[in-house]
């Protein structure tokens, strides 16, 4: 156990449509790092809406899985604090940081790093009425003119945050321009909780420098994971033993990837399944020779069994021919 209380200190970041239970199959496959939900958000929890549902019950994975809630209302966070323990989460984290705007809307993401004393409410009610960890996960600030990373950070130590994830760019920023280290630093500085950093990693090293230069207590990465989902097992074991990367042959992926598929298959059935691995196989596909044609092949498959069929031609063409990524 690190000082997160946790047993490694990188984090698979939550991603709506993307952290979903296959997802976090294959990246918890490779053994390491801690893995969170996409969003639920509460309200829907509230209307037992059977699609959230399903995304909040994690008690069939056998891996710890850390639910996010997203919302406006404390209330509602009473239920479903409750409501996600019944569903198995091992921990539950508080979405204070989506930029979007349906979300923004609805008093909830990043629209409560403005109105701290709703934010407070909604900690103290998830933390009150469950026997779960609660986190809080959000944004450099508002806007570059409202960086109030420091402030929220008390806020949440003092409403009863186990820790904080601290994504180091303002709402306004969204996903653009390069991710403020420096804040997640002062905020480190600032609180006794342990602080997670979050943007811009994509490597095992860039997370060993950042962790250095900010002090941070861990890591999460997102977008870096998507097409390299062994990305989080290898950086937690640089960061513990200094184990080297090395990045898989392409026949490698190539099982990474159908592995992927069965996973969205077994999930979400066979028509949805093949709908969804389209972005996937895009990602995967990242860097290999002649990708552009066999990504435009790939989105004009309507069959799985053909699907199977052209992944097993191009990546055995790529590996054949050793083209390195
Ligand atoms: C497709 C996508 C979906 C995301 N969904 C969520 C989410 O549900 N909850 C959340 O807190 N952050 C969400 N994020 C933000 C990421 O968790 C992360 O903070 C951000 O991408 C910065 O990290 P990165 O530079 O490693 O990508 C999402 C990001 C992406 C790209």
């Amino acid at each position: 156990m690190n000082n997160l209380g946790l047993d490694s200190r990188v984090f698979l970041a939550p991603m709506a449509g993307i952290t979903d239970r296959p997802m976090r199959q294959l990246v918890a496959s490779f053994g390491k790092g801690i893995i969170v939900s996409e969003m639920v958000a509460v309200n829907a929890i509230q209307w037992k809406n059977p699609k959230t549902y399903r995304i909040a019950d994690v008690r069939d994975e056998p891996y710890p899985v850390i639910v996010q809630l997203v919302g406006g209302d404390p209330q509602l966070f009473v239920n479903a604090a409750k409501l996600v323990e019944d569903l198995g989460a091992s921990a539950i984290d508080i979405n204070m940081g989506c930029p979007v705007k349906k979300i923004v809307n609805n008093n909830s993401g990043s629209y409560l790093m403005k109105d701290l004393n709703l934010a407070s409410q909604i900690i103290e009610s998830a933390a009150k009425n469950t026997k779960l960890r609660v986190s809080v996960k959000f944004r450099s600030g508002w806007d570059c003119q409202h960086k109030n990373a420091i402030e929220f950070a008390k806020m949440c130590e003092n409403s009863g945050a186990a820790y904080i994830t601290v994504h180091g760019r303002t709402r306004s920023e969204f996903y653009s321009g390069q991710a403020d280290w420096n804040i997640i630093k002062q905020v480190k500085e600032s609180v006794k909780i342990p602080v997670v950093g979050n943007g811009d990693v994509t490597t095992p090293k860039q997370a060993a420098e950042k962790l250095k230069m900010s002090g941070a207590d861990g890591v999460m990465i997102a977008r870096g994971v998507l097409g390299s989902p062994w990305l989080i097992a290898q950086t937690h074991d640089y960061l513990e033993c200094g184990t080297e990367p090395i990045s898989p042959k392409i026949a490698d992926i190539k099982q990474i990837l159908l592995k992927h598929i069965g996973y969205l298959i077994d999930y979400y059935g066979e028509n949805m399944a093949l709908q969804i691995s389209r972005k996937y196989v895009c990602w995967y596909s990242k860097n290999l020779r002649d990708a552009k044609k066999f990504r435009e092949t790939y989105m004009r498959i309507t069959d799985y069994k053909q699907a199977y069929d052209e992944i097993n031609n191009y990546f055995d063409q790529c590996a054949a021919q050793e083209i390195e990524r």
